[in-house]
């Protein structure tokens, strides 16, 4: 049955969000192409939609998901906290609980402060890198995303450079200069000619399809900030818990200045967090610094909710007990190997990238190293890909860039699925 026969329902429902919702969406990249099939509901890596179908999912709630949708731990924490009280607007322990969790793992945390989401944490995060540093410039990575606050919405699409939202008034961006990720050389210059307040990025660019930095790379950048006064900032809303407990600054044994954290550390509810040493996190206590000329304000209706504190506390207590970093790198690495072995029998070029249980599929023969090597993907294919994955009950974000990620309840057999559909695909492939 084609895709239109088996989503009636749901297409009922797209023609509804049509009048209410721009796009008949949440979030743009949510949108499938021809139309975006509807939950009933979600259950470990299954989804069930509207019409009954269900599929694999390998977008796990954009990577927020590392146990799986509604993971047991998280729903009874979740469930004893609901009477309670779902957002108390006042102080409570469970903030103090999960930023204690998050003191003791991720190595540049000594301090937490939340926010709402990612995006709010990259603003609130880089305002106090400038209020610390008496700064205005920020350098960040071309083709990185760290959502939507405007001052880093610039150099996020190709051509770099080019105005990236309309309504974003330019001047938000006049100091925010870019350099290709893994390369150090044009980093260390821009550093060099211009005061910075701070150096951003993700450490294992998420959005260019999970780039790794090359050896040496994050070495090479906290040396220029040491030289030059900036702050290094490690953006790791999607590295942070992912790549083990101490994210991907414990991984390559590089400690950044501050940390943006979220996805992971709310178990499945909205969540933020810029951490990092008492000396630069208390620029923000009003108590030391009275004046607002000198303090770096933070705040927000959302900020420590119970609910996400709760549910992110009992994510990193399952976090800690198990095994289920082997599990989920190990199902991680198979993918990538097996993946790559497909792609070197076939005549269609194609690349695995990835690191831990995070993986994704460029469309070219050649290893991208930044994101702008990713504009070698051949797109047809890659759209192809995508509509032939969801035809076999596979699902990840978006068609036009394949990652993935590996949850605790995935499977040698839902790996396997992926694999039998990707050789399929391979092979019956004609541009
Ligand atoms: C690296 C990175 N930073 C920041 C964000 C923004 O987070 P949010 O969508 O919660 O605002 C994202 C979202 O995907 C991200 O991948």
């Amino acid at each position: 049955m084609s895709y239109s026969e088996r989503t009636k329902k749901s297409k009922q429902l797209y023609e509804r969000a049509g009048k209410v919702l721009p796009a008949g969406v949440s979030y743009g990249i949510r949108a499938l192409p021809p139309y975006p099939f509807y939950l009933d509901h979600a259950e470990g890596v299954k989804l069930t939609d509207v019409d009954g179908n269900v599929y694999t999912d390998f977008w796990m709630g954009h990577g927020a998901l590392i146990l799986g949708h509604s993971p047991k731990p998280v729903m009874e924490a979740v469930r004893k906290q609901l009477p309670r009280g779902t957002h108390f607007g006042f102080s409570h322990e469970n903030e103090i609980e999960l930023a204690e969790r998050i003191v003791k793992h991720v190595p540049s945390a000594e301090m937490v402060r939340y926010c709402a989401s990612g995006t709010e944490a990259n603003m609130y995060g880089t305002r106090l890198a400038r209020a610390y540093t008496g700064r205005n410039k920020m350098l960040k990575i071309e083709g990185s995303w760290h959502g939507g606050y405007d001052s880093l919405h610039a150099y996020v699409s190709r051509p770099y450079g080019r105005l990236e939202s309309a309504g974003l008034n330019p001047k938000t961006t006049e100091d925010t200069l870019a350099a290709p990720f893994n390369d150090l050389e044009a980093a260390r210059k821009i550093a060099k000619n211009n005061q910075l307040a701070c150096i951003i990025l993700e450490p294992v660019m998420g959005a260019a399809g999970f780039l790794t930095p090359e050896p040496g790379y994050l070495e090479g950048l906290r040396e220029i900030c040491d030289e030059t006064g900036a702050l290094l900032i490690f953006d790791e809303v999607v590295t942070g818990f992912r790549l083990g407990l101490g994210g991907a600054q414990g991984y390559y044994r590089v400690t950044p200045d501050l940390t943006i954290m979220g996805k992971i550390i709310g178990g499945g509810f909205p969540i933020g967090a810029f951490v990092g040493p008492t000396e630069i996190m208390e620029r923000i206590d009003h108590h030391k610094y009275p004046k607002p000329e000198d303090r770096s304000t933070h705040g927000g209706t959302f900020t420590g909710n119970p609910v996400s504190m709760v549910a992110g506390s009992a994510t990193i207590d399952t976090l800690e007990t198990g095994d289920i970093y082997r599990h989920i790198d190990g199902l991680g690495e198979k993918m990538r190997k097996n993946l790559q072995d497909i792609f070197n029998r076939s005549k269609l070029p194609a690349t695995a990238t990835g690191i831990g249980s995070t993986f994704a599929t460029h469309f070219q023969d050649k290893e991208p190293k930044n994101a702008g090597d990713t504009a070698r993907n051949d797109m047809d294919a890659t759209r192809a890909y995508f509509t032939h994955m969801l035809e076999k009950g596979i699902i990840y974000l978006s068609p036009t860039v394949s990652h993935c990620w590996i949850s605790s309840p995935h499977t040698m057999e839902d790996v396997e699925a992926y694999l039998q559909a990707t050789e399929e695909f391979m092979k019956s492939y004609r541009a």
